[in-house]
This record gives C-alpha cells, sequence and structure tokens, in this order.
C-alpha cells in the first residue's frame, strides 16, 4: 500500500508505505526536503509528530536557505542526502558538472506519482509481484537542483507478501551540460538515536571460508562492507542487518538491507553526532563513476528494506517469503529441488564416460535423481589451464558426446546436468585465439589471469551475442536439466576498449544479467544452480534468474553450518545447494562422523559430492536411508519456514528448524560441533511451532528414543531433552515432528 497525506493546501506532507507488518514513512519538511520519518512497525493511525519535526541550526550547523535560519540539514534525517549542503555525514550522491566537478546539490521536492505495476529499471533486475501481495503499485518522488539540471527520481516499491520495501534511484540529467557522477547510491537510510546503542551482523572470510559471522556494537564513525572483486563476494553478501543489543534468534528488533546487485558494492553504516545510525550503500564508488549527457538517466541498482520485531528468525522468514516469491523465477518459487551427485569431488578433471555412468549408477543406487557433469567434460580440459570459451565435448573423454552421455543417465532414472562457465575464455583456447580483443583488459597492459583465465567482456553486445548462441546451442543439443553456471575468479585489470574506465565494470554486470535473463528465458525447464568458486556470488540479483547457489566448496560440517546459517539470514534452504561429501574433506583435510556431514547438508538442498563407488564398507545403506529420509521431509524443509534455534543454554550445538507452512510437520537437525566427555542430556527449543498443537517427536538415529509427544507450546519456551548415545564425531541427529491427536500419557 502507498498512500500520501496532503496537507491543508493539497500539498503533499508525507508519503506512508505498508509492506506486512512493517512501515515505511517519508516526510516532506518545509516542502523541500525529504526527511526519513519511520522505518518499523506499522503504527497506524499516528504520524502526529510530522507538525513537530525540527532540526535546529545551533551548535555548529550551516543554513542553507538563509530566508530562514530556523534549521540545519546536519540533523535531519534525509532519504538521500549530498555533499556541500550542509550535511556532514557521508553522502548518497556524489556528481559535479563539468568541466571543473562543481557539485550538484540543493536538491528539493519537484513532484510525485503513485504508478501501478512495476517500472522496466534501465536492465537491472527489480522484485516481481506475488499473489500475496495483491495489485503492486509504487511510488517515485523527484528532487531538482536547478543550477545542474541534475534530477533525483527515487523509486519505492512496497510488497505486502513478505514485508519487504524496494528502494532504487535514477539519476537524469535535464540541464544542458554534462555531468559526472562520482557516487550513485541506492539508498540512504537515518535510523534516530538509540539509547542503548545498535548491533552490526556482518560476515567476512574468503574461498573455502564464506561467511563468518560477527556481531559487534557500533561505536563512533563508520564501518564499511564491500567488495572490489568485480562479484559480490565469498565474505558477505552484499546485505547488512542491524540489531538491537538486546535482539536474538526470536526475539527483539532488527533492521536489513541486501542490494539486488552482483558486482563491486558498499554498504555503510555511520554514527552521527546525534547518536543516529545512517545506513547507506550501492555501487562500490571507488570502481565506479558515470558521465551523464543531457538527456541521459542512470538506475542504481535496487536495495531490499527488512524489518522485523520478532527477531531474525522475523526477518528472515520475510526475506525467504521475499527471495522465493518475488525474486526467484517463479515456475521455481515452489518446486522442491532434486537430489544430485556432482561428479567433481568424485573425479575432478580425470574421468571417461565409462567411469561417469558408473558414478552415476552409484547415485542412482543411492536414490539420486540427478547426475551432474562438472568441470572438464569439454576442449582438451584436463586441469585448469585450458579450454574455457571452447564449448564443445572433448571425444577423448565422451565418444557418444553429451547427447550419448545424457541418454545413458536418463536410462538409468536420473536426470542430467552439466557445468559450464560462460563468462571466461583460457589463453590456451580456440576461443581465445579468435577472439583474443573480447576479454576485459586495459589499454597498454599486459593481461591479469585468475586460475589462468581471462574475463569476457559481457558489457559488448557482440560478445553477449556470440556466448548466447554458442551456450544456447549446447543446452539444446542434450537432454539437459539442470545447469551448474560458475565463474572462478575476481576482477583485475579489467576494462573495456572505448567504455570509460569507470563504467566497465558495472557494464559487465548489466550484460551479465542480460545473457542469464535471455538463456533462462529460452529454456525455462532448466534448474540453473549460481556458482563463483563456491560462494563469491549469492546475492538478489543472480538469484532473479538463479534459483539456487553453491555456497562453498568447504563441505567441511563443522564449517558448513554456521556458513549455512548466515547465508539463511536472507537466502531460503530451497535456495542453498549443501552436500554431502566425503571424509576427510578435501579442504580441511578433517575426519568427520558420515551423521554430521550428511545432517548437515539436510538443512539445505541435499546432494552429494563424492564417488559412491568409494564409500567405506556399510556407508551406503546408511546414505540411501538419509536420501530417501530427506525426500520425505523435503517439502518442509525447502518450503516451509527456518530458523536457527538455540539450546536454551546456547551451548554451541548447531541447531537448525524447518516448519511446513501449515505447521504441521517440522524438522530438527541437531549437531555438537566438538567432542565433549561427561555431558548429560541435551536440551533444545523449538520456536515457530503452532502452541496448542500436539507433536509427536521421533528420531531415525535415535530408535531408544521412540515418538514422544510434546505441547507446541512447551517445546517453543522449555525444549525437550534427548541423550546422544556415543558414537563418532562430530554427533549429530535429525528429529522428524508431526502434528497428532494423540496427548503425552503418563
Ligand atoms: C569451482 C566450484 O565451486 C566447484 O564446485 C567446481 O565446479 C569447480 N569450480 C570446477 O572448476
Amino acid at each position: 500500500m502507498v498512500r500520501t497525506l496532503t496537507g491543508k493546501d493539497g500539498g503533499p506532507l508525507a508519503w506512508i508505505l505498508e509492506a506486512g507488518p512493517a512501515s515505511y514513512v517519508i516526510a516532506l519538511f518545509k516542502g523541500r526536503y525529504l526527511v526519513q520519518y519511520h522505518w518499523g512497525s506499522r503504527m497506524e493511525p499516528g504520524l502526529d509528530g510530522l507538525a513537530a519535526i525540527s532540526a535546529p541550526l545551533e551548535g555548529f550547523g550551516a543554513a542553507q536557505d538563509l530566508t530562514d535560519k530556523s534549521y540545519g540539514m546536519h540533523r535531519l534525517p534525509q532519504e538521500y542526502p549530498w555533499p556541500q549542503g550542509g550535511d556532514f555525514r557521508s553522502p548518497a550522491l556524489c556528481a559535479g558538472i563539468l568541466p571543473g566537478g562543481q557539485p550538484a546539490m540543493d536538491f528539493a521536492y519537484r513532484r510525485h506519482s503513485i504508478v501501478p505495476g512495476l517500472p522496466e529499471w534501465g536492465g537491472l533486475p527489480l522484485p516481481h509481484g506475488a499473489k500475496d501481495d495483491g495489485p503492486l503499485l509504487h511510488l517515485e518522488i523527484e528532487l531538482k537542483d536547478d543550477v545542474s539540471g541534475l534530477a533525483i527520481v527515487l523509486l519505492y516499491l512496497p510488497l505486502p507478501g513478505s514485508g519487504v520495501i524496494v528502494r532504487a534511484a535514477r539519476l537524469e540529467n535535464r540541464g544542458k551540460r554534462d555531468l559526472k557522477l562520482d557516487r550513485a547510491y541506492s539508498f540512504s537510510i537515518d535510523l534516530p538515536p538509540m539509547a542503548a546503542g545498535l548491533d552490526l551482523l556482518a560476515s567476512d572470510g574468503g574461498w573455502a571460508r564464506e561467511r563468518v559471522l560477527e556481531r559487534r556494537r557500533l561505536g563512533p564513525g563508520r564501518v564499511e562492507l564491500e567488495s572490489r572483486k568485480g562479484v559480490s563476494g565469498h565474505g558477505s553478501s552484499p546485505c547488512a542487518i542491524l540489531a538491537r543489543p538486546d535482539a536474538s534468534e526470536d526475539h527483539g528488533e532488527v533492521w536489513a538491507a541486501a542490494l539486488m546487485y552482483s558486482g563491486d558494492w558498499v554498504l555503510s553504516i555511520e554514527r552521527s553526532e546525534e547518536g543516529g545510525f545512517r545506513l547507506q550503500g550501492g555501487l562500490h564508488p571507488e570502481l565506479f563513476s558515470r558521465t551523464l549527457l543531457p538527456g541521459q538517466a542512470f538506475h542504481t541498482p535496487a536495495v531490499i528494506l527488512a524489518h522485523s520485531g520478532d527477531g531474525l528468525a522475523g526477518l528472515s522468514c520475510g526475506l525467504h517469503r521475499f527471495a522465493r516469491h518475488n525474486v526467484m523465477p517463479a515456475a521455481w518459487a515452489e518446486k522442491e529441488r532434486p537430489v544430485l551427485l556432482n561428479s567433481w569431488e568424485a573425479a575432478y578433471f580425470d574421468y571417461n564416460e565409462g567411469d561417469l555412468v558408473e558414478i552415476a549408477r552409484g547415485a542412482a543406487d543411492l536414490g539420486a535423481e540427478l547426475f551432474v557433469l562438472d568441470d572438464g567434460w569439454f576442449g582438451k580440459r584436463n586441469d585448469d589451464r585450458t579450454s574455457l570459451g571452447d564449448w564443445e565435448h572433448n571425444p577423448a573423454k565422451l565418444p557418444q558426446g553429451l547427447a550419448g552421455l545424457a541418454d545413458k543417465v536418463h536410462a538409468l532414472g536420473l536426470q542430467f546436468g552439466l557445468w559450464i562457465e560462460p563468462e571466461m575464455a583460457s589463453r590456451e583456447s580456440d576461443f581465445y585465439r579468435a577472439h583474443p580483443d573480447w576479454v576485459l583488459s586495459l589499454d597498454g597492459r599486459e593481461l591479469s589471469e585468475g586460475r589462468n583465465q581471462l574475463i569476457l567482456d559481457l558489457g559488448r553486445p557482440e560478445v553477449r551475442a556470440e556466448l548466447e548462441s554458442r551456450i544456447a546451442g549446447l543446452l539444446a543439443s542434450a537432454r539437459i536439466d539442470y545447469v551448474k553456471w560458475d565463474m572462478n575468479r575476481p576482477f583485475s585489470r579489467a576494462g573495456s576498449p572505448g567504455c570509460p574506465q569507470g563504467e566497465a565494470r558495472h557494464r559487465y554486470v548489466l550484460g551479465l544479467y542480460e545473457l542469464a535473463r535471455k538463456l533462462t528465458a529460452a529454456f525455462p525447464g532448466i534448474l540453473f544452480e549460481g556458482c563463483a568458486a563456491g560462494g563469491a556470488r549469492l546475492d538478489y540479483g543472480v538469484l532473479s534468474f538463479f534459483p539456487q547457489f553453491w555456497l562453498s566448496d568447504n563441505t567441511d560440517p563443522v564449517w558448513r553450518a554456521p556458513m549455512q546459517d548466515t547465508a539463511s539470514l536472507f537466502f531460503p534452504p530451497q535456495a542453498i545447494a549443501a552436500h554431502l561429501s566425503a571424509s576427510p574433506n578435501h579442504q580441511t583435510g578433517r575426519v568427520t562422523s558420515l551423521a554430521s556431514r550428511s545432517r548437515v547438508a539436510m538443512a539445505g538442498v541435499y546432494g552429494l559430492e563424492l564417488d559412491p563407488r568409494r564409500l567405506p564398507p556399510g556407508e551406503a545403506a546408511a546414505v540411501r536411508a538419509d536420501i530417501a529420509w530427506y525426500i520425505r521431509h523435503r517439502g518442509t524443509i525447502q518450503l516451509g519456514d527456518s530458523w536457527r534455534p538455540l539450546a536454551p543454554e546456547d551451548d554451541g550445538n548447531w541447531t537448525h528448524l524447518c516448519v511446513s507452512k501449515d505447521r504441521r510437520e517440522a524438522v530438527f537437525l541437531w549437531m555438537r560441533p566438538g567432542a565433549i566427555a561427561n555431558v548429560g542430556p541435551e536440551r533444545a527449543r523449538l520456536p515457530g511451532l503452532s502452541p496448542d498443537a500436539h507433536y509427536a517427536i521421533s528420531s531415525p538415529d535415535l530408535p531408544l528414543f521412540g515418538s514422544r509427544v510434546f505441547t507446541g507450546a512447551e517445546l517453543r519456551v522449555r525444549g525437550f531433552e534427548f541423550e546422544v548415545p556415543p558414537g563418532p564425531d562430530p554427533r549429530a541427529l535429525a528429529f522428524e515432528l508431526s502434528a497428532t491427536d494423540a496427548e503425552q500419557g503418563w
């Protein structure tokens, strides 16, 4: 819902956006400036404070309006601040008039409109409407600086079904002179002072160490989360969470911002002199600039804004609904994902068709549903030094081609999936030899390589057209049900001939979106999984095209469990591929129990990353049983709501709870990451259940536990206890819960 509140003179006083439990209110101050009035829980009716907005100039302020020296911009909570205007905090926009760069500033309100549907957004993805949203409306508010002629059009889109508000900005040169944008953020928000302060939840890390989450109290100054790698990055998705210090998994007030973007980004949080907090971000300004000629417009990526008064679970449940229903291609939102076996850790580059068919046969025997042929099937690729770009099968490995292998795999009752890395070329490839000028480069400098490969310049239409036709031909050449779209190096020396340096990297991302948009539309039946050397590109931009991701090459359960938890703050289990791999782990070398590897993988889209022929004796039966159990419960796991509940004592154990939409079924997964001696029964609390329902709990791992009945109320508040029998480390258990008419008999 979007509404304008008008004053006695018919002019706007405020705009009210409502989305599920959240509301966002923008006020117009002095008829000129857009002021952030409220972002939080719904509070209607109640905008009585509008008349009292003030920003006293005294202190150390500078008046912008010499006819009214009663206020200073430094105290106003602004919607899209600029520099040199008396607001000394970080700006959302840095723009200047060419030549010379005299700043564009003094923006004032000009007009607004409330428009049905969604605008086209310069080739960038925007969320789409879902059933629960009802008819969509968006709000545009325009500010303009008359000296430069620059107009800022702010876009606001509330999505009632998921409680999310989407923002973005369009910058238009309506003047007669060229303008330069050095910073063009997607949004800026000023949260009010909070006496107890505010916590930031953010992650960092690298390849195979993705998304290590940390929570810290914000102090003086400005904190920046960012990626300069050309992709959103292993350390963090372009996302941040702010939490009141008392907020926890199922209690308290939290806010989140997530950019719908897959390239260089920044999100910053700044504590102001008043004690408020400015949250803002968008394209990374160090790697972006854009000249706007008269009549031209520039669109910023969208940002997703979510708020919850019910802790992190309230926030992530809303974001999961949003990711599934408003972002991923609609056809995949309600689709359960198949259990796959991926050939990478089973065979790496070293295989022939016979090996692959035997691995696929083993996968079918274990109950998997899809066999994925990973890297190494094309050109002369026997290691990572050659052939990217030559998307023709290697006849020495696949004498009957991809089509022959795909048919054999289908004959085993499995779907067939294929790995590709379309954005790259190896220097050692026919493709690169034919098009040496199609890679990202800087004039007069050596090409930079990462994993021995070069990045194709997707910003150029001729490069995209050739890739589109080659990849479309490949996908049509065999019965392909799934594609793993990989991307294995960061950007460096990444320019594009004839393209201003500040534009090349953003133009690449736009080109990637266009290519992905066309190929996914041409092959709607193929399930695309996004991957970037593990999890270097997990974001709502890519999710618009690829409905699931590979989170990390690290499948060691002790590492993987917290990574999954961090990802689950923003993305649903249905979007996060999680594989059971061999032990010792290929990345960390750690020996871990089968139960821990399998239970942790059950919290996402379960798959196998191993050679079934090499499973230790006795393990095949256990894996077969696990796959059958997972398939029985995957509707609850992939399509329900999920929680990261803590034991009442916060004992360091990993837990994951999934509850079906009707609250009648649930799955609870548990792991104790470290070994411990002399430990009593464990206890786990299960929020998210219906308080009035009775649930029968049992575990395939604990025959002696039997089936016990508890009320949802007791499970939510006190939890339940279970004893963990001795066994290989880490200990891990799965439980299933089903609503029942029976009550606990005494
Ligand atoms: C990186 C991916 O994360 C792996 O799963 C695998 O597909 C390799 N690339 C193949 O080169």
